[in-house]
């Protein structure tokens, strides 16, 4: 019976996980229009209207996965537009976004099943960047 009871509560507690309704790329793409895409251009390849006047151009979003070796490096990416990860020099010219993007967490598994809260609109935002990877 102990056993039983335990189990449902696991069980329980697995589907309140489960009832976070997790934003998708249609809602991250919002974001992405609004504070990304001036610089990195609508689709990600580096081409906004900004990108010329930069000192060092913006990177091409839809080659993080290749470049990474394939899979989509979240991490990565999570830390880089938080701003905790940046190293100077050459990361002068994107803003950090930490404080911009903040609202109700909601688990994002950065790798090996660990799973972060990371704020919503950030986690949007990492949905509609995994969209756009190109083939690899
Ligand atoms: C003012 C222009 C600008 C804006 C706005 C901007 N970026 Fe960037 N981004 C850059 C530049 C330039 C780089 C290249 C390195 C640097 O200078 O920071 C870069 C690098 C990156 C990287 C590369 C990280 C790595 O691993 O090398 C990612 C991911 C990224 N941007 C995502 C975003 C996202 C998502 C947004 C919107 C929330 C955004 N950027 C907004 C200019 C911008």
């Amino acid at each position: 019976m102990r056993y039983f009871v335990t189990g449902m509560i696991a069980l329980a507690g697995f589907a309140g996980c489960m009832a976070v309704e997790m934003p998708d790329a249609r809602e991250g793409r919002v974001a992405y229009e609004a504070n990304c895409a001036m610089c990195h251009g609508p689709g990600g390849r580096a081409d906004g209207p900004l990108a010329g006047d930069l000192s060092v151009p913006p990177i091409d979003l839809t080659k993080l996965a290749q470049e990474a070796g394939g899979a989509f490096p979240v991490n990565r990416v999570l830390s880089y537009i938080d701003g905790y990860k940046r190293q100077a020099p050459e990361a002068v010219e994107m803003p950090e976004f930490g404080l911009l993007l903040e609202g109700p967490s909601v688990p994002v598994e950065t790798g090996a099943g660990i799973m972060t809260p990371t704020p919503r609109p950030l986690a949007a935002l990492l949905a509609y960047l995994e969209s756009i990877q190109s083939e690899i």
